[in-house]
Formats: C-alpha cells, structure tokens, sequence
C-alpha cells in the first residue's frame, strides 16, 4: 500500500489498533501454554482467557459463560444458526431470515432447508428495512428461531432489533439471533435481561481487531447442540483450542470501541452528510442506497449505466480505496443480492460503490476524497454530470 493511500474500506475490514496488535504480540510471547492445560502456564493462559471473557461480558451486559471466542462472523453464524436449529426440533422446524443477510446467515438456512427445516425469508422495503407487520404475521408458534442483522453491511440500513425481539418472544418460543457485525462498536448493543436479541455475532476485523477472531454471546443460558465437536472448549459450546492472544486482542478492540463510539459515530455521520451533500450536486447520474437513518459509517451510491469496478480502478489510481457494494460478492459479477432487494432502477444496479468509515480516517482523507470523486465522475461521466 502506498503511503499516502485513503482507506475507505472499512466494513470490508480494519487496520489493528496498535494497542490491539501489541496486546497480540505480548501474549503470543509469554502466554502461549494451552489454556486447558492444568500445568502454571496454562491455568496462566486460562486466567487472561477469562479475563477477557470477563470484559466482553461486562460489555455485551451478559455473563462470562455466555461468551464464547469463535475464529470470526460466518463461524459465529454459522454455530448460531446450526446449533439453535437443531437443539430446538422439539419446538418445530420453522426458522425466519432477512432476505439482505450476509452469505454466512443465507448459505447456513438454505443447507438446514435441505435438511428439511422450513425457512421463510422476510423482504425490506427500498431502505432495506424489514416490515414489523410481515414479521408479525410470519411469526408462529412453532418458529425457532429468527435470524436478523442489526445493520446491512452493504448499504448500512439498520433493521429495528429491539421491537423485533418483542414481536418474537410474545408470539413464539424462538431463539432470536442477531448478526450485529456491523453494528457493534457503531451503534449501543447491549443484552437487557427480560428483552432484547437473545445471542449476537461480532467479529474482530470490523472493529480494529484480527482477522479470524470473532464472538458468540448469549443474553441467558440456550437449548442448542454444538456444531464444532471435539475436546469441549468454551463450555462445551465451540471446541477447539482457544487462542487466547486473539481472544485478548479482541477484547480489547470491544472495550476500545465502546469507549470511542460516540466519537466516532458522530464523525463518521458527518463525513456521510458531506459527502452526500457533495454527491447531490450530480443531480440524477447518482443514487444514494444508505439513507439517513442507517449506519454512520456506511455510504452506498451508484453512477448511472457505470461499473462499479470501472469506478474503483479509478478511484484507485488516485489513491482512494472503496468497494463495490460489500468485499464478497465484489468478484462476482452478477448483481448482489441486497441490491436487487432494493429494487433500484436498472441504470444504477452495475455502478453500486460503498465507502466505509474507520477510526484511522481523517478529515483531510474526506476533503481529499471529495475531490477525486469529482475529478472521477468527470473523466467517466464527463459534463453530462455536471
Ligand atoms: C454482516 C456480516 N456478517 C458476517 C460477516 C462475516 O464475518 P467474518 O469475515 O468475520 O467471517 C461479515 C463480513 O463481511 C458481515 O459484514
């Protein structure tokens, strides 16, 4: 990466803290005994291991045993969705998606209907949020679970968890779990003792942390069969040897991004202003998909009849880095599945480009980005944008 390059990728992933990579280093050093193991090194391991499950817990307002270290988001969705599912065939077989969650959420429903669980997936408006009234009345009593993310991570709609745990909980007994790898350390999540999401999915590298860590937590004690068999780590919930030195690391991105996140929030809602502001000027060669009600940190837009990666390669060869519409399905070339949920005019459906904020930029990134964004529509759009 070149010295000076503006990093606008953000929810696609994060820079380590320096704090974070430090606390990694430091661990791997001296703490690197199996935390299983009953020699002083690994009751050593063991005791910064709970530490850290301590610190999450504190924040996530749940307790230590409700807190399981996992190697990141899909294998936190993945464990949720499967392990709730199967531990809960005696309630029924009916389980309630979004038709906008990540792969990781939407490859594991479609594998349990071929096990012959029943799935209905819940549509979102053109802000990509799901109607309470189609939840209402897709809700039944023998639904096990609910699976929802709290904020989309290609155009950053926001979906209303809060009410929506109240709509399950009063008309089922399912298990409701909540993608919130976009919206932790962005948006106050925190468990409530009697309301609330009932288990929800983090993951390191959005929050300045490592690739390949992640959490899985629980608002109270659940029915589930565990998906990783083995030794019976973490409870017996996600074998495996846990990795402390991610483990603390993570821990301390989590405590670091709730300390931060007003800040940071109230910035990156800034920066989103401005730049639609600046984005408005274009008048109809641009639509903007986030809307103001979404997450801070995310802006997604699209250029009339231009391809997204036209776009990027151009905002690259000026030093800027942005994506198409999420790091996923940015290889592919068929429309992702979140746009054509949106139902947006097909001129903009191939030029979807998402700018995601982080803690390492600045506002002279912003002023600069603002300022390619310009010199870019005019060599692609020339003054028919103007
Ligand atoms: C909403 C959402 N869920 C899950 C994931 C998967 O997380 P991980 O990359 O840690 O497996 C991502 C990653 O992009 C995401 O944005």
């Amino acid at each position: 990466m070149k010295e000076n390059t503006i990093y606008l990728d953000n929810s696609a992933t994060t820079k380590p803290y320096e704090e974070v990579m430090q606390a990694f280093m430091a661990v791997n050093e001296q703490y690197y005994a199996n935390p299983s193991s009953i020699h002083t090194m690994g009751v050593e391991a063991n005791e910064l291991l709970m530490r850290a499950r301590e610190q999450v817990a504190n924040i996530l307002h749940t307790e230590a045993k409700n807190v399981l270290f996992t190697s990141g988001g899909t294998e936190s969705n993945n464990t949720a969705i499967f392990g709730l599912a199967h531990g809960n065939t005696h309630k029924g077989n009916h389980i309630l998606t979004t038709e906008i969650e990540h792969p990781s959420v939407l490859e594991s429903v479609k594998q349990l209907e071929k096990e012959g669980f029943e799935i209905e997936y819940l549509q979102v408006d053109n802000m990509g949020v799901v109607s309470l009234d189609e939840l209402r009345q897709k809700v039944r009593k023998d639904t096990i679970l609910v699976s929802m993310m709290h904020v989309n991570n290609e155009m950053g709609a926001i979906q209303p968890i809060f009410e929506a745990a109240k709509i399950i909980h009063e008309a089922s007994r399912a298990a409701f779990h909540v993608d919130a790898v976009q919206s932790f350390g962005k948006l106050p999540l925190t468990f409530n003792e009697d309301e609330g999401p009932d288990c929800i999915t983090i993951s390191g590298h959005k929050i300045h942390g490592f690739k390949g860590s992640g959490i899985l937590a629980f608002r109270k004690k659940m029915q589930w069969q565990p998906y990783a068999l083995g030794g019976g780590q973490e409870f017996g919930l996600r074998s495996g040897t846990v990795a402390v030195p991610q483990a603390v690391a993570l821990s301390k991105a989590a405590r670091i991004a709730i300390e931060t996140m007003s800040e940071r929030a109230k910035k990156y809602r800034n920066w989103q202003d401005e730049i639609c502001t600046e984005l408005k000027k274009y008048g109809d060669a641009v639509t903007i998909l986030s809307t103001p009600q979404g997450a801070p940190h995310i802006l997604s837009f699209s250029i009339r009849d231009l391809k997204g990666e036209i776009m990027i390669n151009a905002f690259q060869k000026r030093g800027v880095i942005v994506s198409t519409s999420s790091a996923c399905s940015s290889k592919q070339t068929k429309t992702s599945h979140v746009v054509e949920a949106l139902n947006i005019d097909e001129h903009f459906k191939k030029g979807v480009i998402r700018i995601s904020f982080g803690a390492h930029v600045t506002d002279e990134d912003i002023a600069q980005f603002k300022q390619v964004l310009h010199e870019v529509l005019m060599e692609l759009k020339g003054e028919y944008v103007l």
